[in-house]
């Protein structure tokens, strides 16, 4: 069958819209894809009727949320048997790694981190996703109490990043997730499609 699973997990939102995005992409190329919030309270979904998974989730202080790692775990030999399967991990580090303002070796020691990262999930879950992709997130200094938004403006200045509080700001190349949405939507009718 031609259906894909979109699981998240997020703080502060971004990831949903990442999630969303996917989900109506695969749609637009004629895939049915269902979105699935791991942290809501929730009947485990039946993975066993889907083709393709994506699973997205975003980093706060160097990890990605626990509930997505904690339902990686649970449900890694059903993630296994799904034939095309893609990690997310959605970031201001691979932001910083795609902004080509930034001095060369500071890119590549952040696009070293993001990916840092992904192995530990993988290790950690002993899930081995067909295709890992880090996503440039955003800030949002708008949804952010004070004491937050304090302490990731004074991180991201550290970096020399965006740090003008009053807007936020988005980094996600929404193109890049079009593609991968296309080469998904490939993946699952190929694994699907019944040999003549
Ligand atoms: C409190 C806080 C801590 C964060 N820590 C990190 C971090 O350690 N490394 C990083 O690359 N990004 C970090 N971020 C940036 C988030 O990964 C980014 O904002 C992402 O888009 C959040 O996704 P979400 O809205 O789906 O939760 C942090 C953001 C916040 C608000």
């Amino acid at each position: 069958m031609n259906r894909v699973i979109v699981l998240y997990a997020t703080r502060e939102g971004h990831t949903i819209r990442i999630a969303e995005h996917l989900a109506a992409e695969l749609r637009l190329q004629g895939i049915e894809a269902d979105v699935f919030d791991v942290a809501g309270t929730y009947l485990p979904p039946d993975l066993s009727v889907y083709s393709g998974a994506v699973v997205a989730a975003s980093i706060h202080v160097a990890k990605h949320e626990a509930e997505m790692t904690s339902f990686v775990v649970h449900h890694r030999d059903e993630l296994q048997r799904i034939p095309t399967t893609v990690f997310l991990s959605v970031s201001l580090t691979e932001a910083q790694a795609e902004n080509a303002k930034m001095p060369p070796n500071q890119r590549e020691r952040a696009r070293a981190e993001a990916c840092g990262w992904i192995d530990q999930f993988v290790r950690h879950t002993g899930w081995k996703p067909s295709r890992t992709q880090a996503v440039a997130g955003a800030l949002q200094y708008s949804k952010y109490g004070w004491i937050k938004r304090y302490f990731v403006k004074k991180v991201v200045g550290q970096k020399g990043g965006d740090v003008d509080t009053s807007r936020d700001y988005d980094y996600t190349d929404w193109a890049a997730l079009d593609l991968l949405a296309a080469d998904m939507a490939g993946a699952v009718r190929v694994a699907t499609s019944v040999p003549a």
